[in-house]
């Protein structure tokens, strides 16, 4: 199995049954959030950038549980992780679970001298593309050939990031299997209609989109 939970915004988990990796979990203050920092449970924590939609409760998650967090150093040193490993954009890395290659991503951090990235975790003998928080870039067409994409999640709220018409096209030059949208309608500024993202996409694509609610689940397994 390879399970996807999404918590609402850009936080969700991928769990192969013997490893739980936890994404940008931002759960104080998101008005989405399905649980919270004191029961989440996970040993891994990655991290996009320093953004508090991002960074969220990382510190917190990471000192109770001890997970090891994933990030670039300026996010290990954010989060004050003891059990942390550092790595950059463009690196490759293996853990228990399999392995995570860094990406980047146009976006701010929130934290200076930190660049925003994204992540290709390679778990399950699935590719799984997180793009963090990024403006369209067409060094997606290399990630895509780079990496046999079977999922990909990809911000659609627009404002801050990727918009509904520039996520589609993400995805055209991307050519995963399958697409999950993410950082939306947390707020009216990232209002979005994930619908209209779904019906762009598979008009003009093979890749079949799948609109997560706060809290659903979805094995990436059994598509
Ligand atoms: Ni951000
Ligand atoms: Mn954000």
């Amino acid at each position: 199995m390879l399970l996807l939970t999404y918590y609402g915004h850009s936080a969700f988990a991928l769990n192969d049954g013997k490893d739980k990796l936890l994404f940008d979990p931002f759960f104080s203050g998101n008005p989405l959030a399905t649980t919270t920092a004191d029961v989440v449970t996970c040993n891994y924590i990655l991290v996009s950038h320093g953004h508090g939609d991002h960074l969220g409760d990382a510190p917190a998650i990471a000192a109770r549980t001890g997970a090891m967090v994933i990030g670039t150093p300026e996010i290990l040193e954010a989060c004050r992780a003891e059990n942390g490993h550092g790595m950059n954009i463009g690196g490759s890395a293996k853990f228990s679970f399999g392995s995570v290659y860094m990406t980047r991503a146009i976006h701010s951090s929130g934290v200076p001298g930190l660049l925003s990235c994204g992540f290709v975790v390679n778990i399950a003998g699935k590719n799984v593309y997180f793009a963090g928080d990024t403006a369209l870039f067409s060094d997606m067409e290399l990630i895509g050939k780079r990496f046999k994409l079977d999922c990909v999640l990809l911000p659609i709220g627009d404002n801050y990031t990727m918009g509904i018409e520039d996520a589609a096209y993400a995805v055209k030059l991307l050519q995963p299997k399958h697409v999950v949208p993410v950082h939306y309608n947390t707020w009216p500024v990232i209002a979005a209609e994930p619908e209209r993202f779904k019906a762009l996409v598979e008009k003009d694509t093979d890749s079949q989109v799948h609109i997560l609610a706060p809290g659903d689940a979805l094995d990436i397994d059994k598509l």
